[in-house]
């Protein structure tokens, strides 16, 4: 059991008033939503700091920030990505990086398949419809795409990507793949090149991990590989996507439409995007269900609890 000792611990990030009561017994629990709120915390109390439950991704929790905690010993972290926080750095600390794998794998798949059937079949588009009474006078427009006729590269083929791989295998729907080295995993073929695997295919779907290694890695050039007919479903985070370059490319017509879960500068969305008919924008949404967060939030307070009990943690990241 937990040592009889109470831990300090910082909650770090927007509130989550389930993560402030998981904490109850053991812990001495003390809150910063903003970097800000962190360096008002005193010195006596940053130095007491051994564990971080992070709420949020959007929680910068950089070198900077732990730089501040000098006792820190485990990071928390809400999510399966955590390119928000600077795991590099803490490793050099030996300060361990938990996130929250799994429990959030089918829902986040669920999000993906469900926003490609939308953008395709234009689900807002004819609930409109119904809404404003049109179905009594107008025949309803046909949609130019259907799932019958895709052919789907998956950018990324981790844990979320196999999910989603599986729901379009059942769809009937070709799958193929592009990340650096093939997973022995699967057997879908392989593209060790996006824009090869762009030209291939007329639908990406993007789940790669945040961070510098794939910083707007679709860019001008795959999405005009991609082509006319093309469409770009993106669950992953937006930094992956060249933002700009999408917003040329669904003007203009260089490819067909876009399905966004994730943007570059959350909760900020491109005007230009949300005047377009050609895209489906989601708030961020892909692990968000009651079911599913509560169990990424009981991770997060698990992960504290098996540390701070002598245990190892139980799902470290890798760095
Ligand atoms: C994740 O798990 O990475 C989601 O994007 C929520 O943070």
């Amino acid at each position: 059991s937990i040592s009889s000792e109470k831990i300090d611990l910082l909650i770090y990030g927007p509130a989550r008033p389930i993560l402030e009561n998981g904490f109850s017994d053991h812990f001495v629990v003390h809150t910063a939503e903003t970097r800000g709120d962190l360096e008002r915390l005193t010195p006596a109390i940053r130095e007491k700091i051994r564990g971080v439950a992070v709420t949020d991704h959007t929680a910068r929790v950089d070198k900077d920030s732990l730089s501040q905690l000098p006792k820190l010993e485990l990071v928390s972290s809400f999510g399966v990505g955590y390119d928000h926080v600077d795991a590099k750095y803490a490793a050099e600390r030996n300060i361990i990086v938990t996130n929250t794998p799994d429990v959030l794998t089918e829902e986040v798949a669920d999000v993906a398949m469900g926003l490609l059937i939308c953008t395709l079949r234009e689900f807002i588009k004819a609930d409109r419809y119904v809404r404003s009474g049109l179905w009594q006078t107008q025949n309803y427009p046909l949609s130019v795409g259907s799932l019958r006729d895709r052919k789907v590269g998956i950018v990324g083929m981790g844990r979320i990507g196999q999910a989603i791989a599986r729901r379009l295998d059942a769809s009937l729907v070709p799958v193929v793949y592009h990340t650096r080295n093939p997973s022995k995993d699967v057997s879908y073929k392989h593209y060790p090149d996006l824009i090869e695997m762009a030209k291939a295919v007329d639908t990406l779907m993007v789940i790669v991990p945040g961070g510098a290694s794939t910083n707007k890695m679709v860019n001008a050039e795959v999405l005009k590989a991609l082509g006319p007919r093309g469409v770009l479903v993106n669950v992953a985070r937006g930094s992956v996507v060249d933002e700009a370059a999408l917003v040329q490319a669904l003007k203009s017509g260089t490819i067909l439409a876009a399905g966004l879960d994730v943007f570059a500068a959350e909760p900020n969305v491109p005007d230009e995007l949300k005047t377009m008919q050609n895209v489906v924008l989601l708030p961020h949404i892909g692990s968000a269900s009651v079911v599913t967060r509560n169990a990424m939030n009981q991770l997060v307070i698990d992960n504290l609890k098996a540390w701070f009990s002598g245990k190892a943690p139980l799902t470290p990241v890798a760095e």
